[in-house]
Parts: C-alpha cells; structure tokens; sequence
C-alpha cells in the first residue's frame, strides 16, 4: 500500500464488475474508505460478499432516489464524501443509424443516454452538497475512446460518450475551484461485463465474453497491450488524488496509444 488516498472516503457507481470494481480495490489499497452503488442484485451480493466493510447500496443510478440513498449511505458510514466516481454503462453493440429499426430508435436512446449520461448527472448532483463539504474533492466521470474516435461503438453509445466528455468539461468549469472534475477514458477492455441494450435486444450480450477479445484489443492499439480494470483503475487513484491538484477539466487516455494510431 502507498496510501494515495490515505483518509479519503469515496462513492464508487457502478462497481459490481469491471471497471468500477476494479477501482474500488484499488482505491481501498491506496487507503480510502470506499461505498458503492450497483443495480445487479447478485452483484451487490458478491460485493457485500468479498468487502464486508464497504456499504453497498442496491439500485438503480439512472434515478435520483438511488444515488441519494447512496450518497446517504456513505456519508452515514464514513462521516462524510471526498471523491465520487461514475463506471456505469451499456453498449450497443457497434449499431450504425442505418441498422437501427426506426421503431425502437427512441427506446434504445432514451436507455442508453438514462445509463451511460444522465446517471452521471443524478450521481453527481446527489453528491454535491457532500462534496462541497470536503476538502480537495474530486469527481471521476467514465468516458471511452468513444467519447473521442468513431468506430468502437455505435452512434447512440459514440454519441452518449461524447455527451459524458462535455459534461465532464462542463462541471470542471462549474465547479472550479472548490471541486475538481476529471474523466477516464479506457480503451476496449478485457474481463468486463459491459452489458447490450435491453431495447435493442441485447441486454444478455456481455462485452467481455466476445471469443478472441484478448487478441483483438491487442492488434487494434499502437502498445499491443489488453488492458484490464485493473490497469486503468491506476489512473482514477491519480486523478482521484492529491497528485493530481492542479488538473481539472482533463482526462486521462489508458487506451494503449489510439491517438498516435498510424
Ligand atoms: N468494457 C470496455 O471495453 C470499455 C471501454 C471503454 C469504456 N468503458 C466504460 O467503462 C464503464 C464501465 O464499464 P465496464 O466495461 O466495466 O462494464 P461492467 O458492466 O462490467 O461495469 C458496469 C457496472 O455498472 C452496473 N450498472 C449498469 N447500469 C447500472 C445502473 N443503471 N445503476 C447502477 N449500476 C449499473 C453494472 O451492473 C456493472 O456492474 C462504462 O461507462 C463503459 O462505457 C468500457
């Protein structure tokens, strides 16, 4: 342990898989004392499961009444809320506009832009009046090589991803200089658990199991690596950390080098 996030108290959304759950070790390694809110049922068992100490709140992150009773939750257990963290998300399975049926257009928007953008907003503004209380607080949003580069994603999860990025823009602007704003932005990961969209048919779809993603995620990047949860949860303990003071309205790229791509 090297005690990145010594004292620090952190709410984790979206942490019964991959991403998420990987940053809550992670961050309970650095010292922090760290809740969670999921809405896998069987998930928030594992968790309870493996972590008796983190408080884990079971619900949905898309409603206010869930990231409040969460907030609530983890303020009670640890006496207040330095460092908030979003990982939710669905995926919509590489979708153009062209293969979308006109009649579920609106469905499959409405769902993916509730999960992948608005939770981040109800987590957010649930946490805020704790956020403010604290000193040095600090907000992690989830992007995506999406929220930058076509071509990982569909229209409506590119289009979300992008939406994750302004938002991510905007509330470091907002929030300046009581509450530092920053976004993650993985690249294709291995070991998630990143689900389709129930509305276009594909909630039982898992990104992680897709045959051969090791080897896909390692062709597709200039550092031929395939990264895990656990690789890009380094890089939310430093934007979550002091060492990280000086940085708002940016984000950090594990994506193994998309951006020098030939
Ligand atoms: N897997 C990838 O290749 C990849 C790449 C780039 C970005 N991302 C992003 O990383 C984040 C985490 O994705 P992941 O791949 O770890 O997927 P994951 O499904 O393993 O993790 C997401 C977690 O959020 C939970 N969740 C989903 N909807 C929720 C809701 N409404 N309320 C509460 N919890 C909810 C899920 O049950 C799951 O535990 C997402 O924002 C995703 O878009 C993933």
């Amino acid at each position: 342990m090297t005690g990145w996030l010594q004292g620090r108290r952190a709410l984790v959304v979206g942490a019964g898989s991959g991403i998420g759950r990987a940053v809550v070790d992670a961050f309970l390694s650095e010292g922090a004392s760290v809740a969670i809110l999921e809405k896998d049922e069987a998930k928030c068992q594992a968790v309870r499961d493996a972590l008796p100490n983190v408080p884990v709140t079971c619900g949905d992150a898309t409603t206010r009444e869930a990231n409040e009773a969460a907030v609530a939750a983890t303020v009670d257990a640890f006496g207040g809320l330095d460092l908030l963290v979003n990982c939710v998300g669905i995926f919509d399975y590489y979708r153009g506009l062209s293969e979308l049926d006109s009649e579920v257009l609106d469905e499959a928007f409405d769902e993916i832009f509730a999960v992948n953008v608005k939770s981040q907003l109800h987590s957010v503004k649930a946490a805020l009046p704790a956020l403010r209380e604290a000193d040095n607080a600090s907000i992690l949003l989830t992007e995506s090589t999406s929220a930058y580069y076509p071509g990982r994603g569909g229209v409506l999860y590119v289009g979300s991803k992008f939406a994750v990025r302004g938002i991510v823009t905007s509330l470091a602007y907002e929030l300046a200089p009581d509450i530092r704003v920053n976004g993650v932005a993985p690249g294709g990961t291995l070991n998630t658990d990143l689900r389709g969209l129930s509305s276009l048919g594909l909630h039982d779809r898992s990104l992680g199991s897709t045959p051969g993603r090791e080897k896909e995620l390692q062709a597709r990047v200039p550092l031929a690596v395939a990264l895990d949860g656990s690789d890009h949860a380094w890089s939310y303990v430093f934007l979550a950390s002091d060492r990280s003071r000086g940085i708002t309205g940016d984000v950090v790229h594990p994506d193994g080098g998309i951006a020098v791509k030939r």
